[in-house]
Parts: structure tokens; C-alpha cells; sequence
């Protein structure tokens, strides 16, 4: 049997995931896991870099995460979940790529620069800036091939590339030099008809709401603001509601352009077209949410041996990067 290739992938742990996680990225998690050897890192150490004043809450938000990973189908027998921070080799290595990566790189990113701006950064915090070498180690550690990954990641990919290519050139060429995989899909829009759902800016639906609170959110959101009576003409392509149609509900999309454009269906009636559909959808995932929480102990089973299988794997390469760095000081040379 051919050697499977291998994917990094993850999430920061800021709590439950939402309905953009699923179409972004869960979605695609689970269609790759058959294929590719697949690892998925819970970043603790990179929550840590926004969140450094509520560390307390990492142990629940670790968890929240897990069990939406579990709840869609990430299975951990096909995938190897497992914690950032449990693996302190990660961090060593992110301490030797600090030392040939400029400060001037860091600043540059894109991807560091806007979210500092989101924030309000006055200033950044070391750990912040250098954020972008700590992936770079995750994802190396593992010698993945593969990152799949949304666009605004992909300034972190070039960077671990970059840093791949100058380690194995200053020492030995150990290291794979990785390829991102980008999500095609574009982002989910939020409940406010914002350009993108997150958790921040208070616009989410969560794979582990309830059927009440779906119902309550959808009714609430925006549509088209010209529509105040229902015969009155609509644009269903600036509409919330349609463009959530449009990705759970595709069947549905040429009757309610035409339904909507000519003023033969209310908002109402719309919505709860929808409310259905997604919480036929959310049903199965609900009901998988619910057993793995009254399992916590499986749960936790469940996240440290796929940790511990994961630190093995970076143990190993570890070992090849202090050997080629010549710091494996009281090693016997020559074999
Ligand atoms: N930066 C990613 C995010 O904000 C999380 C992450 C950390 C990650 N390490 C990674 C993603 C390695 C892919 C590969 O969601
Ligand atoms: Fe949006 Fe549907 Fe209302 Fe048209 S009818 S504006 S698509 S909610």
C-alpha cells in the first residue's frame, strides 16, 4: 500500500465552531481524512497570543472544539487530534526558526498586520508578531505536504515555506517544504449580512445551537431592506438569507430567485424554508454533540492518545533537526 501523504491542519481554540467553520474548512476535513494522513492541531499555544488574559478558559474551549470536530464526522481513528502545548518540541523548534527569521518578515504579514488592526494593537505583543513561526513549526514538525487552509492563511504557508527552505539549506534538507491546499468555497457571510461569520463580531449560527435559537436568529436576520411587503419586488443576491439558501438549501435557489425577484414569496415563508433545512441538517451533528458530552472522560481518552501519537511523530523529527544542527551534543557520531 502506497505511504499516504500527510495534511496539518487546525483551529485556535476560541470555543464553539460555527456554521463558516463547517463550510470553510470542517467540511473539507472530512472528505480529506480517507485519503491523506490526517492531522489536526488544536493551537492552545496561538489562542494564547490573543487570549493570554483568560488562560482558564482554554481547557473548555479545547474541548468544545474536539467534540464540533467529532460531531461532523472528523473521526479519530482516520484523523490524529491532538494539543498544541502538549508538545513542547514545537516550541523548540519555533525557537531555532526565530533565529534566521527577521523581525521585518513578521511585520509584513498580511494576515499579523490586519488582525492587529481588528484588535487594536497599539503595539504587538512578541508573541503575537512571532505567531507565524510557531505554525510554521507545527506544521513542519510533522513533515506535512499538504495545509488546507482558507485564503487568509496562506501568508503563514509562504512563511513556513520560506523557513523550510532556509533551514534545510543552512543544515540538511530534513525538512518538506509545504503546499497549501485553499479552500475554493468563499466565506460564509454572518447573520448581520457582514462579510464574514465569526464568533467576534457576534454574527454566528453554532453547530451546537438549538432549535429554538435557529429559529429566533433567522427570523431576526437582515434581507433585502427594500422588501416590506411581500409582493414587493426583492434582490435576492444581497439577501442573508438567500445566500444561506444558495449553500445549504441549493435545490431551492432557481424557484426562490424567481419567487423572490418577482415578489411571490415573503421573507417569512423564506426563512422558514430555511430554519428547516438547517435544522434537518444540524440534526445528526446535535445528536453526536450530545453523546460525546456525556462522555467527557472518552473525550479526554480521545485527545491524549491522539496527542501522544502526534508527539512521537514530532519527537522523531526533532531528533533529525538536533542532529543536523549538530546539538545533539552527547550523541555518538558516525552512524
Ligand atoms: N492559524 C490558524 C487559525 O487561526 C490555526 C493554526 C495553528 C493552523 N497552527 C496551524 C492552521 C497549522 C493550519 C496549520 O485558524
Ligand atoms: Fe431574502 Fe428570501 Fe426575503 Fe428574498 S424572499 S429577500 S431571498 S429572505
Amino acid at each position: 500500500m502506497a505511504v499516504k501523504k500527510r495534511i496539518l491542519t487546525g483551529d485556535r481554540p476560541t470555543g464553539k465552531l460555527h456554521l463558516g467553520h463547517y463550510v470553510g474548512s470542517l467540511i473539507n476535513r472530512v472528505k480529506l481524512q480517507d485519503e491523506y494522513d490526517t492531522f489536526v492541531i488544536i493551537a492552545d499555544m496561538q489562542a494564547l497570543t490573543t487570549n493570554f488574559k483568560q488562560p482558564e478558559k482554554l481547557g473548555q474551549d479545547i474541548r468544545e472544539v474536539a467534540m464540533d470536530y467529532m460531531a461532523v464526522g472528523i473521526d479519530p481513528e482516520k484523523a490524529t487530534i491532538f494539543i498544541q502545548s502538549y508538545i513542547p518540541e514545537i516550541a523548540e523548534l519555533t525557537m531555532y526558526y526565530s533565529m534566521f527569521t527577521t523581525v521585518n518578515t513578521l511585520r509584513h504579514n498580511p494576515t499579523v498586520k490586519t488582525e492587529a488592526k481588528e484588535r487594536g494593537y497599539q503595539e504587538m505583543m512578541y508573541g503575537f508578531l512571532g505567531y507565524p513561526v510557531s505554525q510554521a513549526a507545527d506544521i513542519s514538525i510533522f513533515k506535512a505536504h499538504l495545509v488546507p487552509v482558507g485564503q487568509d492563511q496562506v501568508p503563514h504557508i509562504e512563511l513556513t515555506r520560506k523557513i523550510v527552505r532556509q533551514f534545510n539549506e543552512l543544515y540538511k534538507p530534513v525538512l518538506i517544504e509545504p503546499d497549501a491546499l485553499i479552500s475554493e468555497v468563499p466565506r460564509l457571510i454572518g447573520l448581520d449580512g457582514g462579510s464574514k461569520m465569526s464568533k467576534s463580531l457576534n454574527n454566528a449560527i453554532y453547530l451546537s445551537d438549538k432549535e429554538e435559537v435557529i429559529g429566533k436568529q433567522i427570523r431576526t436576520a437582515v434581507t433585502d431592506p427594500a422588501r416590506i411587503h411581500p409582493t414587493d419586488p426583492g434582490h435576492p443576491e444581497i439577501c442573508t438569507i438567500y445566500a444561506y439558501h444558495n449553500v445549504f438549501n441549493k435545490e431551492f435557489v432557481p424557484e426562490v430567485t424567481v419567487l423572490c425577484r418577482e415578489g411571490k414569496i415573503g421573507c417569512v415563508a423564506c426563512k422558514s424554508k430555511l430554519t428547516k433545512v438547517l435544522n434537518a441538517f444540524l440534526v445528526p451533528i446535535r445528536e453526536k454533540r450530545k453523546e460525546l458530552e456525556a462522555k467527557p472522560a472518552l473525550l479526554d481518552e480521545i485527545l491524549i492518545e491522539g496527542t501522544k501519537k502526534a508527539h512521537k511523530v514530532a519527537k522523531l523529527t526533532m531528533e533529525e533537526v538536533r542532529d543536523v544542527m549538530g546539538l545533539n551534543y552527547f550523541k555518538k557520531q558516525g552512524n
